[in-house]
């Protein structure tokens, strides 16, 4: 059995949890584990279904969170204190400990028939499973297909563990235990989901000289690259931000790397070993073929600028041997997810965050969809600095399944 450790005191300090319990008989651990959670520093706000409430009774629960207990979703008191929007607002982080396999089907198909499928479809956090069911119901192939969908959501998922259940079968099925749950929900904010991994991050604009002292650029602020350089690093890795100009602060324990123009960052680029390659800057797509030497005087009434394609960084690099786990990002006025869609397969990508280029330039917050093989995931308009962090876990995630 894993044990508290100080990591998890410190990575859920003030975080908020919300703490889902559906009906069965692992409920009672939900109990402890709420316990630990607020002894971790955690806020908790507890949602129960009406089976969870035929185990364990929402006073416990009341008593060990120290808030009240969230039962109904057409509740007039609830919603104006707290409903499901607000509760999914709220919430840093959803587990659902025990979730049935009730549950897990209802959630795969989108439904929101009660409070706790509510808050989950109104999420803008990461959602995390520990199941608990009848070994004989976590093999059926009905659990199986809803687990596949869920997974391609996103959706992450805390065991079960094998063993002797509460009915007498042996098998897997069991919830995990509080302590192994507590660790695991500390994990998904540390400090340590990337430690070790090299991180290469290209952020900013580029500058394409026209001569020596114009260029062309665009309105990249660098704020998205820059934010998860500061989250790749709060989750333990050895980040190198690759960065066109800027006016931005460089993160704490980060490696800087500055650059001007596209063959500036791609000749930096292909310098740095990399088990992760996020490409956030936004890349002139074009150069000046031959900037003049000198600065070009005003004469004629119309200037021409011949122009040649640069070379694609995120492609070269998606290439490369051995080759890092490739995140790409598309910024679009339009058909977003068909484009970033497009590129995700173009460019031979392990994921692709999309956003809308007439809202995120410059902007302190964004609404982003990330899409990889199979699967989605929208992050609602958020800080960037938030977002960063949410992008991270997913990546970081997403990076542990093998790739080729
Ligand atoms: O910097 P901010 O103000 O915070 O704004 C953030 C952002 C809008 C710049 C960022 O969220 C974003 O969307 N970046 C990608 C911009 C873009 O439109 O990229 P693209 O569609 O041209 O390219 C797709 C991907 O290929 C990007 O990951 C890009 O970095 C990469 N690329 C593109 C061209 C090129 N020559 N080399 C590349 O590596």
């Amino acid at each position: 059995m894993m044990t508290s450790t100080p990591t998890a005191l410190t990575t859920l300090q003030n975080k908020r949890v919300l703490l889902g319990l559906c009906g069965g008989i692992a409920a009672y651990k939900a109990a402890e584990l709420c316990r630990l959670l607020v002894g971790a520093g955690a806020q908790v706000q507890v949602v129960m279904t009406k089976g969870a409430q035929e185990f364990i009774t929402p006073l416990t629960m009341q008593a060990l969170s120290g808030q009240a207990v969230h039962t109904e979703l057409l509740d007039p008191g609830a919603e104006a204190a707290m409903g499901h929007i607000q509760l999914a607002r709220w919430a840093d982080l959803i587990l659902v400990a025990p979730a049935s396999a009730n549950f897990m089907a209802r959630l795969a198909h989108g439904e929101a028939s009660d409070l706790l499928t509510a808050v989950c479809l109104a999420r803008r956090c990461p959602l995390a499973l520990a199941p608990a069911m009848n070994q004989a119901m976590w093999s059926n192939a009905s659990t199986a297909a809803n687990l596949g969908l869920l997974k391609a959501a996103g959706i992450l998922l805390f065991g079960p563990a094998n063993g002797v259940q509460a009915c007498g079968d042996v098998g897997p099925g069991r919830l995990l235990e509080p302590n192994e749950l507590l660790q695991l929900c500390a994990a998904q904010f540390a400090t340590g989901s990337l430690a070790g991994q090299r991180v290469v991050i290209t952020a900013g604009p580029t500058r394409e000289a026209i001569d020596p002292v114009r260029y062309l650029s665009n309105h990249s602020s660098g704020k998205m690259g820059y934010a998860l350089a500061a989250a790749a690093i709060e989750a333990g890795a050895d980040v190198t931000l690759i960065s066109g100009p800027t006016d931005l602060p460089v993160p704490e324990r980060c490696k800087l790397v500055p650059v001007i123009s596209a063959l500036d960052m791609l000749a930096a680029c292909q310098v740095q070993a990399a088990d992760i390659f996020i490409a956030v800057a936004a890349v002139a797509d074009y150069r000046v073929a031959l900037p003049a030497a000198g600065k070009i005087k005003k004469s004629a009434e119309e200037l021409s600028l011949a122009l040649v394609r640069n070379p694609d960084i995120l492609a070269t690099i998606a290439t490369s041997t051995p080759r890092p786990f490739c995140v790409g990002f598309a910024a679009e006025t339009d058909n977003l997810a068909d484009y970033a869609k497009a590129k995700l397969h173009s460019k031979g990508l392990d994921m692709i965050v999309a956003n809308d280029a007439t809202s995120t330039f410059g902007n302190d917050s964004a609404s982003v969809t990330a899409y990889w093989p199979g699967g989605e995931q929208l992050f609602e308009p958020q800080s960037k600095t938030q977002l960063a962090r949410r992008l991270i876990a997913l990546i970081s995630q997403r990076s542990l399944i093998p790739h080729v």
